[in-house]
């Protein structure tokens, strides 16, 4: 089969207004949009294919800020000082390595909330001390830019 992303990402200063509804973020019918700031912006790419339709071919585009990929890549492909090499465990193309997860393609809100949560502690798991060291000195800033390149990639 011929392969579509499912998340695209787009770097933007200004994005679609949304409103939060069934677990996701939709932009508002009226078409207003406001700064996309230092956020992440997740949104259908279709909002009738994905929230009526439930049609699983129709994915999301990701709203991401400029510059945020190239700086990921930095963080991710060197560690920049600040944290460690990902593919070490994630395997060559982040596209993962006996039982730690694949990265390449996917959902960079969830990517971010799962590094927020294993700085803070939150996140528990048998394998989750690994994570520890990688994002301990990482800022807010930071995992969403790495989150907006890992997106962009191929899974
Ligand atoms: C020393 C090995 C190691 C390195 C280096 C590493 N990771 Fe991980 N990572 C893991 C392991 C192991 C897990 C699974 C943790 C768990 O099960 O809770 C994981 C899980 C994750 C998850 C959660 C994925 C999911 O499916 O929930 C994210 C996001 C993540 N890592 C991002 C990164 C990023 C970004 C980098 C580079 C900046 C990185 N990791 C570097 C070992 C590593």
């Amino acid at each position: 089969m011929k392969w579509t992303p499912w998340i695209k990402v787009e770097e933007a200063t200004t994005v679609p207004k949304t409103r939060i509804a069934v677990g996701m973020f939709l932009p508002l019918e009226s078409g207003e949009k406001e700064p996309l700031g230092r956020r992440i912006i997740e949104v259908p790419e279709n909002v009738e294919a994905t929230e009526t339709l439930r049609d699983p071919h129709s994915g999301f585009i990701a709203y991401v800020p400029v510059g945020s990929v190239k700086k990921g890549e930095k963080l991710v492909t060197s560690g920049a000082g600040k944290t460690t090499q990902c593919a070490l465990c994630h395997g060559a193309d982040l596209k993962g390595m006996g039982p730690v997860p694949g990265l390449a393609g996917r959902s960079p809100s969830y990517v971010v909330r799962q590094m927020f949560d294993m700085q803070k502690g939150v996140r528990k798991g048998m394998w989750t001390d690994l994570m520890k060291p990688v994002v301990a000195k990482l800022s807010e800033d930071e995992m969403l830019e790495i989150a907006a390149y890992t997106a962009s990639l191929k899974p």
